[in-house]
């Protein structure tokens, strides 16, 4: 938690793993009641403006959370860093000084660079998957999983493929094991009830090629059908199908893939009320 009270809120941002138990809890427990209908539509934030400031690829995080805004009426700025005067060598923590002071109330930023935010008075800033962390597909994951077996704890989940260079994992694993779930990494397929497959991390340079990484972590049609024990196989995307996942599973309903995406928009909805109306 870091900032001020801004109008009896206080200045949020979501940058690696600010947000604690209660906090979470009351993110999901919304996140859940939107998805599945159960709770209050979401707040009315017309006057409100978010900007996402991504200078790496994306479609889900990106896309969510410019969905996530139109749900809660705000205005939404599409402002890729790459277009702006970043370019010129203006830096990301000035970038976000000037957004702050022409009163946008909320940066979702994915950068290469570390996130800084000194000097804002009243922006929340929320990290989409940047310096090793993605706390939001951690929530959306947290929210998936507990929407397939109505608890987090006696669950199981196998973190399988290029997991120690994963932001997806990081944050994830760190969510997870928070609430009790018992997280393992590279076991063999049987060895839990939830497999979480993690790509290639591409980016950051190929540790082999994409035929070994099949041969290594792939969850293939064949071996899903010896392991009658895999009750669920998740990934956050975007899965490389035929390498990471075969076809068959992914579109059976072992896969939570969708879910994830989904679970993904309701997470952010409910997360934006949180920072912009401290409601949950
Ligand atoms: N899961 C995830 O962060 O996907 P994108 O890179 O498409 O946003």
């Amino acid at each position: 938690v870091v900032g001020r009270c801004v109008g009896c809120k206080l200045l949020k941002h979501v940058l690696t793993t600010e947000l604690n138990k209660g906090e979470i809890v009351g993110i999901l427990r919304r996140a859940k009641g939107l998805m599945d209908g159960g709770s209050k539509r979401p707040l009315d934030l017309a006057g409100k403006v978010g900007v996402l400031l991504f200078d790496q690829p994306s479609t889900r995080t990106v896309a969510s959370f410019y969905r996530a805004m139109k749900y809660l009426n705000m205005k939404a700025l599409n402002l890729p860093l790459g277009s702006t005067s970043v370019e010129k060598g203006e830096t990301l923590e000035a970038t976000l000084q000037t957004l702050d002071e022409l009163e946008y109330d909320v940066a979702v930023v994915r950068a290469v660079d570390n996130i800084s935010t000194v000097g804002l008075n009243s922006l929340h800033v929320v990290n989409a998957g940047g310096m090793g962390y993605h706390p939001t597909q951690a929530l959306a994951d947290a929210l998936t999983i507990n929407a397939r077996y109505n608890s987090l704890e006696e669950v199981t989940v196998n973190f399988r493929g290029d997991v120690q260079r994963s932001r997806v994992a990081q944050s994830t694993r760190a969510l997870l094991e928070m609430f009790g779930v018992t997280t393992i990494e590279n076991g063999p397929l049987d060895a839990a009830p939830v497999a979480y497959q993690i790509r290639q991390q591409n980016d950051q340079g190929r540790i082999m090629s994409d035929s070994d990484y099949k041969v290594a972590y792939g969850i293939t049609d064949a071996l899903v059908l010896q392991t009658p024990g895999l009750k669920a196989v998740m990934h956050a995307g975007p899965v490389i199908e035929g390498i990471d996942i075969d076809r068959k599973t992914l579109g059976s309903n072992l896969s939570l893939v969708k879910m994830q995406v989904r679970a993904g928009l309701f997470v952010r909805i409910a997360l934006l009320e949180y920072l912009l109306m401290g409601e949950v």
